[in-house]
């Protein structure tokens, strides 16, 4: 999924969080504070729990002494991103001495997995809340307002609180998140989404054109539409039974306007269809970019990983991608060190890199979840330094690759939607073009403001921005 800058790090996609920054206050005197950590997901999750709050009296803070409810809104995807909460709870549990009528609840992916046992390990922990459970918030907050624990942790097969309207946490006004899909069907045997998203479901096809009509009708020029599995997604209308797929879903938000545009992830290798290539490559204003995680080069381990495709079956939808738009970026995830990887296998992870040539990739030491398929079935038998070695050698592939992707770009002229003040210099404007690259270019002309778009002649690059002038 995506991020503002190339993450080449270990743990460092799923690792960051953001602080409860909403766009509106209220004047009541209950305020909550949230942080959110892992996927775009749980951050498109938060905004829905602020619109739940905000309706039931809540004002947010981004002051963390100021709240009578802290949220903490968790990943589990590795053990350093449920360390990472557990590190945070214990800073929490100082505030709270001080201030004991204080709540703390801990939302998402950490809470599913490890539900009422949550209360018994961390014991300052007062609210327990899964992703299928946020409209009970209110409930519970007022039932741990009486001293009691408040859990739930009930998965559904329906909920996509499609009827919610997300208050915009952090937001820049110009791109933003919107939820399509949630849980996941597929069993990776890494991964511990499944059991803490639940199965997939479909949110209604009017409810996500209207959002994102919505967010263009408020200024905002940029929308991804989110899932564990885009690609997947697949809504039947009870009344008419006419069904939406992916590609229809991904036309009628590209119809808004040419002026909104529309990114999406996560497709997984074994679903994205020509259809979607085709609509695509038809709509200027979907962009240009594919996150096609390949987690391993090898078909042995792909197997093992269940992934369902083989090593020629991923790079036969490379080839297609580029064969269909020349112009489309690709982005991979990949995990170094799955159970039995060999050397061999290591080396056809690098070789299916360098044949896909990412554009980026976001790179992963495999960490071991409990009750996922792979720790019930294998021995996590790579050893630590094995796998930080691989690691290593995969991330500085890739930094090769990007900045060899980033320099066949100087020269050319980009469209750059602009989204702020360069990270370094408040004279440079920031933005992406279409293939999701950071464009950083001077500010000469004083008419462009942040929403804009503009092109940009790309005059030279690092390997994580391109740097550039305005064609006049
Ligand atoms: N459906 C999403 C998955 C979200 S998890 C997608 O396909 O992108 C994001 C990435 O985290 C996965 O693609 C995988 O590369 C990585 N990941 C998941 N479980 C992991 C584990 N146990 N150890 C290391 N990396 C893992
Ligand atoms: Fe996890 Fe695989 Fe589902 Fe992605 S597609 S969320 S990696 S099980
Ligand atoms: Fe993490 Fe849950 Fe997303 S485990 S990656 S927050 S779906």
């Amino acid at each position: 999924m995506f991020e503002i800058e190339q993450k080449v790090m270990d743990e460092s996609r799923q690792g960051e969080a953001y602080q409860g920054n909403l766009d509106t206050l209220s004047a009541s005197n209950k305020h909550f504070y949230i942080e959110s950590y892992g996927c775009q997901m749980n951050f498109s999750d938060s905004e829905i729990i602020a619109s739940i709050l905000q309706t039931s009296g809540f004002g947010s803070t981004k002051d963390v002494e100021q709240a009578n409810l802290i949220l903490l809104n968790t990943c589990s995807i590795r053990e350093k991103a449920e360390q990472t909460i557990r590190k945070r709870l214990t800073e929490f549990k100082k505030i709270k001495r001080k201030n004991p009528s204080l709540l703390i609840g801990v939302l998402g992916c950490m809470a599913e997995r490890l539900k009422s046992k949550l209360l018994e390990e961390e014991k300052l922990v007062d609210i327990v809340v899964g992703p299928d459970a946020y409209r009970t918030l209110p409930q519970l907050i007022e039932e741990a307002d009486t001293g009691a624990k408040a859990v739930n942790v009930l998965l559904s097969r329906e909920e996509t609180y499609a009827d919610i309207a997300p208050v915009r946490i952090n937001s820049n006004g110009i791109t933003a998140f919107v939820s399509i899909m949630r849980g996941c069907n597929n069993m990776c045997a890494f991964c511990v989404v499944p059991f803490t998203r639940g199965r997939e479901r479909s949110r209604e096809y009017i409810s996500v054109v209207n959002e994102c009509r919505d967010l263009y009708d408020r200024g905002f020029k940029e929308v991804t539409l989110l899932g564990q599995n885009v690609d997947s997604y697949y809504w039947v209308d009870p009344i008419t039974n006419h069904a939406v797929d992916f590609a229809m879903l991904l036309e009628q938000v590209a119809l808004i306007s040419p002026a909104l545009r529309v990114r999406f992830s996560t497709s997984h290798p074994k679903d994205i269809t020509e259809k979607v290539l085709q609509t695509m490559k038809a709509y200027n204003n979907i962009c240009k970019y594919i996150h096609l995680p390949l987690q391993s080069g090898s078909t042995r381990i792909l197997q093992l990983m269940n992934r369902t495709y083989t090593r020629e079956w991923y790079l036969s939808k490379v080839k297609r991608i580029r064969e269909t738009m020349p112009d489309c970026a690709i982005s991979a995830d990949v995990i170094a060190g799955f159970c039995t990887e060999d050397d061999q296998d290591h080396l056809d992870t690098l070789d299916v890199m360098r044949i896909s040539m990412y554009e980026y990739s976001y790179m992963f030491a495999y960490s071991e979840r409990p009750g996922t398929l792979a720790a019930k079935r294998y021995k996590d038998d790579v050893p630590d330094e094995v796998k930080k070695k691989r690691l290593a050698e995969i991330v500085s592939l890739q930094n090769k690759l990007s900045f060899e992707s980033n320099q066949k770009d100087i020269g050319k002229k980009v469209e750059v939607l602009i989204e702020g003040d360069s990270r370094k210099s408040n004279l440079q404007w920031m933005g992406r073009n279409s293939q999701n690259k950071v464009v950083v270019f001077d500010k000469s002309d004083t008419s462009l403001q942040p929403g804009d778009y503009a092109w940009i002649e790309v005059t030279d690059c690092t390997q994580g921005t391109l740097l550039g002038e305005l064609v006049s």
